[in-house]
């Protein structure tokens, strides 16, 4: 029987789970594959620590450096499941560069150095699999990079980050957002700086995997529009919800128009207000996910959980099969090298939007908010304000009709300039 080693990098919660996996489903994987999988070296900081309590045996290599494995180890297949960026840069390349292959669930490490990898890849005619980068169990990227290779993809729709989406749909059920947050901590969902969560930044980064796969070209996750969720508030949510029959989502979303050589992107990231019936509404707590509109298929909706230690070990091990096979049937040809990508203008997607105000409760202040936005050519579908008595400063919600951002941009900071208006204020846009 044939043999393909194996090197796993990093034992935290994910890298422990895909090595139990591993282990655990040897006897399935090798009646699949028609050869063993067998894991030859490990590689974390606490090595010694970790291999004892997974009761690795003694012919499984330890080291204490990962990039030192990557150097070194005999392994056909080399796992990243470092976390952060430089390490894992430093392993994958390292790897590549010896015409090994590499498997990664680590989406920053893909959003930003995806030129550098995929040369690597080209130039040693290894493969690079990262299904657990985004979405976590869900098996959204070999669907997208080959399921839809005679149709053409013309938008896509997410949830990416489980940990917005768990303390938006815990604010629904009452609990404040700070407390949310706390739960997806303690369930392991968030980042270690879950900034990177609230910020719209960890769904950015998935993103531009996505838009990868959609166009073969990078999409930096520093140059489209993020917006997250610090501004959103649990009354947002509620009148939301209550007052327009919409759910709050951080939604990041892709627009392709162009040729196929010529990709043309709309791209952004931003807590957005989606109809109850939407698809998008269905997903709650920690789960992810992705609307796909294609030109023959139709629509097309993927659901599952996108983060936790599971869901992302399943998605690693698939990767883990699929590269195996080709390693054993012929690896399929490269990526082709990151073609230039261009970005749509970042003003031009057009939506409606919401805007919550604190306004000083003074006679024509509600007048001169609506002039800044009709002077922009924005029109108001809605206004409500909320008089509380004795009030200074009373919220104001305001839903506009679809308007080209760049113009909402401009009336939103014309607005937030006048005396009576609050700094603190929140703008969603509105789907459908
Ligand atoms: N912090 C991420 C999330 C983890 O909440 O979705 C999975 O990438």
């Amino acid at each position: 029987m044939k043999k393909l080693a194996v090197a796993v990098a990093g034992l935290g919660m994910i890298g422990r789970e895909t090595v139990r996996l591993l282990r655990k489903r040897r006897a399935e994987l090798r009646e699949r594959l028609g050869a063993e999988l067998t894991l030859v070296a490990v590689a974390d900081r606490q090595v010694g620590r970790e291999a004892r309590a997974l009761s690795l045996p003694g012919r499984v290599v330890r080291y204490a450096d990962p990039v030192a494995m990557a150097r070194s180890a005999d392994a056909d297949l080399f796992v990243e499941l470092l976390g952060g960026f430089d390490a894992p840069r430093r392993f994958a390349l390292e790897a590549l560069g010896r015409g090994r292959s590499v498997v990664t669930a680590n989406k920053r490490l893909l959003a930003y150095a995806w030129p550098q990898l995929a040369r690597a890849a080209r130039a040693s005619g290894a493969s690079l699999a990262f299904e657990g980068s985004v979405a976590g169990g869900i098996p959204v990227l070999r669907a997208l990079e080959l399921s839809f290779s005679g149709d053409r993809v013309l938008s896509l729709d997410g949830i990416l980050n489980g940990t917005t989406n768990y303390i938006l749909t815990r604010c629904e059920e009452g609990l404040t957002a700070a407390a949310a947050l706390r739960e997806a901590q303690e369930k392991g969902f968030a980042e270690k700086d879950s900034a990177l969560d609230l910020s719209g930044r960890d769904a950015a980064q998935k993103l531009s995997v996505l838009a990868g796969l959609v166009t073969g070209g990078w999409l930096k996750p520093d140059s489209f529009p993020v917006a997250g969720i610090e501004s959103v508030e649990s009354r947002d949510v509620a009148y939301a919800r209550q007052r327009l029959g919409k759910a709050v989502r951080l939604v990041a979303r892709l627009r392709f128009a162009g040729s196929a050589a010529a990709p043309l992107v709309e791209a952004g990231v931003s807590a957005t207000l989606v109809p109850l019936d939407h698809p998008l509404a269905a997903a709650r707590r920690q789960y992810n996910a992705l609307l796909v509109r294609t030109a023959s298929a139709g629509d097309l909706m993927f659901y599952g959980q996108g983060a936790g230690a599971g869901p992302t070990a399943s998605a690693v091990l698939a990767d883990l099969f699929v590269t195996a096979r080709d390693l054993l049937g012929g690896l399929p040809a490269p990526r082709p090298g990151p073609r230039p990508l261009q970005l749509a203008p970042p003003g031009s997607a057009v939506s409606g939007f919401y805007l919550r105000l604190e306004v000083i409760d003074l006679p024509g202040a509600l007048a001169r908010i609506a002039g800044a936005l009709g002077r922009e050519g924005v029109s108001i579908a809605s206004i409500h304000q909320d008089l509380a008595a004795g009030a200074r400063a009373v919220p104001v919600m305001i839903t506009t009709h679809p308007a080209p951002r760049g113009r909402f941009e401009l009336a939103r900071r014309r607005i937030l300039g006048l005396a009576a208006v609050s700094k603190r204020h929140c703008a969603m846009r509105i789907l459908g």
